[in-house]
């Protein structure tokens, strides 16, 4: 984490927290745009190592929620070549700023780009081979809505693969007192085996700084 993160994610004057602590749950504007670029430096690894969990293939057809400043669908699209990326957001002003980003993506028609929530994703059953989400699921206001839908969407088979950072590093962090909810793992898995995933796993991710966790599992074949 560099000094201007640092400041950043520790500011000291409280309206100054939730401000930020707002952008960082639904960025917009100008200084959505800042933050938007310091996410894709700060979580590259962690984005990184949430693709290569994935397992891709080039004909897969993979979700993004959540995206932010795109760095997940960056690195999709180096894996899939043949199939199609779609990023979805609640942000319209980081949806404006993906479709100029990935504006050649969007043209050749390997990235879709749409506006939703978590808990009301705008496709078709059945649709998706695997879906990633990095650090959005603290924001989520519905997380049990949520793992259905993502159920819902993923083809018999498909996996989900989340990306968030562990309580003792979220709680470190000031601003993730307001509008943040921390999870252990176990929360997680438990809201994904009541959704109905099966094959649910986690693992705590040491390759950055600060650490990750890593959580998967999958729709049931049958
Ligand atoms: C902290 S940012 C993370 C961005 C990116 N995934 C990353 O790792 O850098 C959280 C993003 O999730 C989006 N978001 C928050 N709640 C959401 C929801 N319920 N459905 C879809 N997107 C959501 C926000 O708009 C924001 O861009």
């Amino acid at each position: 984490m560099n000094l201007i993160q640092r400041i950043i994610l520790n500011a000291r004057i409280k309206p100054l927290q939730r401000m930020l602590a707002s952008q960082f749950g639904n960025p917009t504007g100008l200084l959505g745009g800042m933050l938007a670029r310091l996410m894709n430096k700060g979580n590259l690894i962690m984005n990184t190592g949430v693709v290569d969990q994935m397992g891709l293939t080039p004909e897969h057809h993979a979700l993004d929620i959540g995206f932010g400043g795109g760095a997940a669908l960056g690195l999709m699209l180096e894996r899939i070549k043949d199939g199609k990326v779609i990023g979805m957001e609640m942000s319209a002003d980081m949806i404006d700023k993906a479709r100029v980003t990935f504006a050649e993506h969007i043209k050749t028609g390997r990235l879709d780009l749409l506006e939703g929530l978590a808990d009301s994703i705008p496709l078709g059953p059945s649709v998706i081979d695997c879906v990633s989400t990095v650090n959005t699921v603290y924001f989520w206001p519905e997380p049990m809505a949520a793992f259905k839908e993502i159920l819902r969407v993923l083809k018999p088979g498909g996996r989900l693969v989340i990306g968030m950072r562990p309580r003792e590093v979220m709680e470190r962090i000031t601003l993730t007192k307001y509008g943040f909810t921390i999870y252990d793992p176990e929360d997680i898995v438990r809201m994904m085996d009541e959704a109905g995933f099966m094959e649910i796993s986690h693992v705590l991710m040491k390759d950055d700084e600060i650490g990750y966790l890593s959580i998967k599992g999958m729709r049931p074949t049958a």
